[in-house]
């Protein structure tokens, strides 16, 4: 399949809809405490992005009922806001935007702590922020796809925690997941990608305390959870290989 290059026009039109996903995250912040319903983060979200001009990419994305992903403890992504889902105290929770802004996409999402956490959570957070830093700094124009997942697994590996195999960072830009793939471990199965100037993709790994497999439960087709019932976490940035260097969006 064919690899969307983007141009300085769609560059900025990219970095419009990333740093508006951005803010969305940043405003969100206060309000994810003790006693909260991600249902309500959801409604908070909406509002937010429809007032600024922009849509909820996840509504309606092959049937996703909510405007965004909230993903809580064991929840590795996924995770459909709910009345019913109420953060508690040592809750971490991952909160994924994405926004379509002037048809451009930016994607982006980051860990909350709800009151005080474990100190393991606190460090596969720590870890798992380190994972995608790391994996954006191995992007290189001329360099390869492949050079970020190794990154990212040694340096999880290393921590002690696993690598989630069974989702991936994407192609993204004027349409929401499109080639390229971005594997955040050494996939040895698939041919590798050749980064080129005006390539734009997510970087998003999910990282484990246990095991790296993930399952589905009954309720819904969406949520997908840790095997094992051990904590995940993740972070995402939308990425451009920009002339001057990498850029990321939503920084
Ligand atoms: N934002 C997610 C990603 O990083 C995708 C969510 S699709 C949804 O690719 F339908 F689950 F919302
Ligand atoms: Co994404
Ligand atoms: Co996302």
């Amino acid at each position: 399949m064919a690899i969307n290059i983007y141009n300085e026009d769609d560059f900025k039109k990219l970095r419009e809809a990333g740093i508006l996903a951005r803010q969305v995250l940043d405003y969100i912040s206060e309000f994810v405490v003790a006693g909260v319903s991600t249902n309500h983060i959801d409604k908070l979200c909406y509002d937010f992005i429809v007032k600024n001009g922009a849509i909820p990419a996840p509504l309606n994305y092959h049937g996703f009922p909510k405007s965004i992903c909230t993903s809580v403890n064991s929840e590795i992504c996924h995770g459909i806001p709910d009345d019913s889902v109420i953060l508690l105290d040592g809750d971490i929770v991952n909160i994924d935007i994405t926004v379509i802004k002037d048809g451009y996409y930016g994607d982006t999402s980051r860990m909350y702590k709800v009151g005080k956490i474990t100190d393991k959570a606190q460090k596969l957070i720590d870890t798992t922020y380190q994972c995608l830093m790391m994996g954006i700094d191995a992007v290189k124009n001329g360099g390869f796809v492949s050079d970020i997942g190794k990154v990212i697994e040694s340096y999880a590996h290393g921590k002690g925690f696993s690598v989630v195999e069974d989702f991936v960072g994407h192609g993204i830009g004027t349409d929401f997941h499109m080639d390229p793939y971005i594997y955040h471990f050494h996939n040895t199965n698939v041919p590798d990608v050749m980064i080129k100037e005006g390539m734009v993709f997510t970087i998003e790994p999910m990282i484990n305390e246990g095991v790296k497999d993930a399952i589905f439960l009954k309720g819904n087709d969406w949520t997908a959870y840790t095997a094992d019932g051990k904590l995940s976490a993740q972070f995402e940035h939308t990425i451009g290989v920009g002339k001057n260097g990498v850029e990321i969006f939503t920084l």
